[in-house]
C-alpha cells in the first residue's frame, strides 16, 4: 500500500512517524509533499521517504493524508484532486473544514474521512476521532480504519463533535505537559533531581491512565483508593481545590474550544 501525506509540520510529521514506526509501510511506500519552508526535506533526511515534488505521485496512493494549515487546506485539495486516483481514501486531519466541503473540493469518487488525531500518534498511542462521509462503502471505512488504528485509539465521532474531540485529545496534551513540568518543579523543590522527577512524573501518568483504562473506574473512585484519612494526599487535593485546579482546567477546555 501506497501511503501520501500533503504537509508534514507537528501533525503531519507525528503520523509519518508513528506509521513508521509500526512499520505499517516502509519510506518507500510513503510519499509526503511540503510547503515552502524546507521543513519537510529536512524531515525527509531523517525518515527516508519519498519527497513529492508536486502532486503526481498521489495516483498511486491508496490513502492520502492531508495535514495542512486549516485556511488553506481546500484550496490544496482543490489542486491535489486532479491526481487523486478514483477509490482513494482521503484523510484529512486539518481543521476548519467539514466532510462536505472536503467532499466537495476532491469529487465524489474519493472517500472522504475527517480525523483528529493528537501527537502520541507518533507513539502508537494516539487518540483519534474520525468522521466519515455519508455512504462510505464498508470497505473503504474499514480500510481507513486500519491505517488509523496504527496510529492508536479511534471513536468514531459525529462530525459536530470533533471541534470538542479535537481540544480535549488534542490540545490537552500541552495542559499535560504542563502539569508534568509544574509537577517536577516541585519535586526538584523539595530536593529531587530534575532528570529523575521527569521520569516519575511521567511514568506515574502512564501509570494512572493505565489504570484508569484498564479497570473502568470513575476518576473519583480511583482519587478516593490513593487519599487516606487524615493523609497525605488529601492535604495536596485541598491545596489543589484552593487554588483552583478543577476551574482552570474546565476553563483551559472552554477557552481552546472557543
Ligand atoms: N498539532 C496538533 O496537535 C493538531 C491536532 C489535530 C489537528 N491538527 C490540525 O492539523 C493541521 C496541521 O497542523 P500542524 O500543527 O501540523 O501545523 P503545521 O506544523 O503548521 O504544519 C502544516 C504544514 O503544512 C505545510 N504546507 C503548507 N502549504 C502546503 C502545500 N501547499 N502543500 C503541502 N504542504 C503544505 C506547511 O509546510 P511549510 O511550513 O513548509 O510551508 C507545514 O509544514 C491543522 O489544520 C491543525 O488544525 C493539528
Amino acid at each position: 500500500m501506497n501511503i501520501g501525506f500533503i504537509g508534514a509540520g507537528h501533525m503531519g510529521s507525528a503520523m509519518i512517524k508513528g506509521l513508521l514506526n509500526a512499520s505499517f509501510v516502509s519510506p518507500e511506500q510513503l510519499f509526503v509533499k511540503g510547503g515552502s519552508s524546507g521543513t519537510v526535506e529536512a524531515l525527509q533526511k531523517e525518515l527516508g521517504f519519498q519527497l513529492m515534488q508536486d502532486y503526481q505521485e498521489l495516483k498511486d496512493c491508496q490513502i492520502i493524508f492531508i495535514a495542512t494549515g486549516a485556511k488553506i487546506v481546500l484550496e490544496v485539495l482543490k489542486e491535489a484532486a486532479p491526481f487523486m486516483a478514483k477509490e482513494s481514501i482521503l484523510i484529512s486531519v486539518a481543521t476548519g473544514h467539514t466532510v462536505k466541503e472536503a467532499q466537495a473540493a476532491v469529487g465524489k469518487d474519493i472517500h472522504v474521512v475527517h480525523a483528529i488525531p493528537n501527537t502520541p500518534v507518533s507513539v502508537n498511542e494516539g487518540m483519534i476521532g474520525a468522521a466519515f462521509a455519508e455512504g462510505m462503502p464498508a470497505s473503504a471505512k474499514e480500510q481507513a480504519l486500519k491505517v488509523l488504528e496504527v496510529l492508536g485509539k479511534v471513536e468514531e465521532v459525529n462530525e459536530n463533535l470533533l471541534g470538542t474531540f479535537g481540544t480535549v485529545a488534542g490540545c490537552s496534551p500541552a495542559f499535560v505537559d504542563i502539569f508534568m513540568e509544574a509537577l517536577a518543579d516541585g519535586a526538584v523543590m523539595e530536593g529531587m533531581p530534575r532528570a529523575l522527577a521527569y521520569d516519575v512524573v511521567a511514568q506515574m501518568l502512564l501509570g494512572s491512565a493505565k489504570l484508569a483504562i484498564e479497570t473502568q473506574r470513575h476518576p473519583g473512585e480511583l482519587k478516593d483508593g490513593v487519599t487516606s484519612p487524615g493523609g497525605s494526599t488529601i492535604k495536596g487535593v485541598a491545596a489543589l481545590e484552593k487554588n483552583g485546579f478543577r476551574y482552570a482546567v474546565m476553563d483551559a477546555v472552554k477557552q481552546a474550544n472557543s
